[in-house]
This record gives C-alpha cells, sequence and structure tokens, in this order.
C-alpha cells in the first residue's frame, strides 16, 4: 500500500483531520454505524483525531429515493473521502429475483470504483466467547487469521454474464475472469500481511478443476519467491472449508478468489462466536479504505436493537490503522471490545440462551467506557 500523503491539520497543528464518508445503509446499519460514530466522537472528544465526516444515501434507501443504489452524489463522497465506513445493505423490500436494480449492485459498483481489490476479514477467537461458538472450545481458542478476499475481480465482475430465453430452456452464464496483474497484486497484499504476523500463506483454490485456479497457484509460488522468510502452502478450497473448522488453529493468512472468499469469511466467523463480531477492510493501493462489518442487514432484527456494534466497531479500529496511520488507537478500541468482553458484556447473538443481553447502544457504550 502505497505511502499517505502529508495529513492537512486542524487549527491546533496536532491533531490530524481526515475526512470520513458515513453510508449507514439499510436494516440494521444504521444502528450499528451509530455505536461506531459514538466511538469515533469519543477519540476526536480526547484529541487524537479530527473529521469532516459526511453521510450519504446508499443501497436499498437510495434506490427508494433516486433509482439508484450507488447515486452519483454518493460515489462523489466517497472518492472524495479518506475512509468510508459502511453498515448494509438489502432488504427484502428490493430481494425480487426479478428486480432490475438491485442493493447489493450498489455496493459491488462501490468496490470497484474504489479500486478496493484487497478486502481483510480477520477472524479472531476472543477468549470470553470461545463457549459462543458451534465449534468447541478447544479447537477455537487461538483461532487468528486473516482472509485475505480479491474484491474486484472474479465471478462477481466477470463477462459475459447474463440469462438467455431459448425456446425450450433458460440459459445463464457468470464468468471467473482474472488477469495475472489481478492475482498478483493480492498475493502481494497477503505475502505482506503475513509478514507482520506468524508468517503463513494459505493460497486458496481449486487448481483441480479450473484454470483461473492454475495459474493463481502458479503465481503464487512466483511470487511467493520474493518473500523467502514467509512459508507458502496451497489448499484447494474445498478442503480448506473443512480444514478451517477441524484446524483452525493453524492459519495465518489465508488468500483467495472473490466468491471463495465470500463463502469462506462467513464460515470463518463461526469460530469468532458469532457473524456479528466479524470486521472488515477493503484497500486499494491508496490509503483510501472501505470498513464494514462483514454481517448484512439483518431485517428480521432491525429496529430492535439486538445488532451487534462490535464488527463496526472493529471496523473502526480497522480505519484507524490502514487509513489513518494510528495503530496505538486502533488497538485501544481492539483492547476496549475484549475488556467489555470479559466483563460479560454480551449482545443478544453472543449471549447464552436465555441470559439477559445488552441492546445495541448499550453495548456501545460498554465499550467507550473501557477506551483508554
Ligand atoms: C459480503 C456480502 C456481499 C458480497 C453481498 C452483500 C453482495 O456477502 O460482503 O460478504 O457478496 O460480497
Ligand atoms: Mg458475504
Amino acid at each position: 500500500m502505497a505511502d499517505q500523503k502529508q495529513r492537512p491539520s486542524n487549527k491546533t497543528g496536532r491533531t490530524p483531520l481526515f475526512r470520513l464518508t458515513v453510508l449507514p445503509g439499510d436494516g440494521i446499519g444504521p444502528e450499528v454505524v451509530a455505536e461506531a460514530l459514538k466511538l469515533l466522537q469519543a477519540l476526536e472528544d480526547r484529541g487524537v483525531l479530527h473529521l469532516s465526516r459526511r453521510e450519504a444515501i446508499f443501497g436499498g434507501g437510495a434506490i427508494d429515493a433516486t433509482g439508484s443504489p450507488l447515486p452519483d452524489d454518493t460515489l462523489a463522497a466517497c472518492l472524495e473521502a479518506d475512509a468510508i465506513l459502511l453498515g448494509a445493505v438489502g432488504g427484502p423490500k428490493w430481494d425480487s429475483p426479478r428486480a432490475t436494480v438491485r442493493p447489493e449492485a450498489g455496493l459491488l459498483g462501490l468496490r470497484k470504483k474504489l479500486g478496493v481489490f484487497a478486502n481483510l476479514r480477520p477472524v479472531k477467537a476472543w477468549p470470553a466467547l470461545a463457549d459462543s461458538s458451534p465449534v468447541r472450545r478447544e479447537l477455537v481458542e487461538g483461532t487468528d487469521l486473516v482472509v485475505v478476499r480479491e474484491l474486484t475481480g472474479g465471478l462477481y465482475f466477470g463477462r459475459p454474464r447474463g440469462r438467455q430465453a431459448r425456446s425450450r430452456y433458460t440459459r445463464v452464464v457468470d464468468s471467473l475472469v482474472y488477469t495475472s496483474i489481478e492475482i498478483e497484486r493480492i498475493l502481494h497484499v497477503a505475502f505482506q500481511m503475513a509478514q507482520g504476523r506468524r508468517k503463513l500463506v494459505t493460497s486458496v483454490d481449486k487448481a483441480n478443476v479450473l484454470t483461473s485456479s492454475a495459474l493463481w497457484r502458479e503465481l503464487a509460488i512466483k511470487v511467493g519467491q520474493s518473500y523467502p522468510d514467509v512459508t507458502l502452502e496451497h489448499a484447494l478450497v474445498d478442503s480448506a472449508s473443512m480444514q478451517l473448522i477441524r484446524t483452525p488453529g493453524h492459519f495465518d493468512v489465508l488468500v483467495m478468489e472473490n466468491l471463495f472468499g465470500d463463502i469462506l469469511s462467513d464460515e470463518a466467523s463461526v469460530l469468532a462466536g458469532s457473524l456479528g463480531m466479524l470486521p472488515s477492510a477493503s484497500l486499494g493501493t491508496s490509503r483510501r479504505g472501505l470498513y464494514e462489518p462483514i454481517h448484512g442487514s439483518a431485517p428480521d432484527i432491525a429496529g430492535k436493537g439486538w445488532a451487534n456494534p462490535l464488527g463496526t466497531i472493529l471496523s473502526v479500529a480497522m480505519m484507524l490503522r490502514h487509513s489513518f496511520g494510528l495503530e496505538d488507537s486502533a488497538r485501544a478500541v481492539e483492547s476496549a471490545v475484549g475488556q467489555a468482553l470479559d466483563a460479560g458484556c454480551r449482545t443478544r447473538d453472543i449471549a447464552a440462551p436465555g441470559t439477559p443481553f445488552l441492546h445495541t447502544h448499550e453495548m456501545g457504550d460498554e465499550v467507550v467506557k473501557r477506551l483508554r
């Protein structure tokens, strides 16, 4: 990732100033984003950073207001920002299989237009939550891995794509397309990430079947030669999905194609106790990043105060780290989350069945309270 440009400062000349665009989106998106903003406000109050904030419509709400999930003004606000915080998009209202425009298309368009090809999805087993996972404690304990998902290519974007009515049947096509440039740059992200961690890269593919995977594997070996301190292993995606549950503690950095990453990251989230715990960062060649929890809009619980804001709060930690270069603050946020969990704070998704749980805003308060 390129060096950060000189940052403008506010009047004091000391507090760094960043431009943040906020896209609360649909469903529980606005609820979890509100807690993340509360945390950012607490950091601002302490003089850690100064934000110029803009909010924009996105997703289903934007379709209702303008006909497009990613209106031009929203895209412009994102392109001008140093970081974008996104809640979630989608919901049953916009879900018809025959819909011509879907909220998800806005998300894919935004990722593509921002050029954020590297999606980092860290999965950490929080000690306090080891019993919240359906996977046995002894397997979950010690899990600390990152899924590096290619985000702007592969099956999500390949052409040709479409649906053709024939006289007796309907034919559909999706294409898994990659260039060597796209594959190499995501592999570099994975190897560099591993250098700062436990120095193991697991490259996930389906090289026994797919030509795209054969090239992926070949390039993983080639790129790996530039990182002699990092061990490279290959795993077929079906086998990797099994090993993730059987021996999660083995993995450090996993790197893979867009759809494989979508699937395996949801699977890996089970290790963290709940999908609601997982943050993500999407980065390109600059420091500008898109930050979002990996859970969706959860329309079934929207408005109930049941949503877990920790995935979004941990996404803010990633923003502090990757876009703002504020590593100490990132760690302070992660540590506040850990302390809240250790103290027994639980939202509904991570509470033991039948035990009391905190509402979304209460969990946000518990984290802010523990921020050092
Ligand atoms: C994710 C989501 C999205 C994806 C959807 C909402 C389009 O599942 O970020 O993992 O498939 O990328
Ligand atoms: Mg997904």
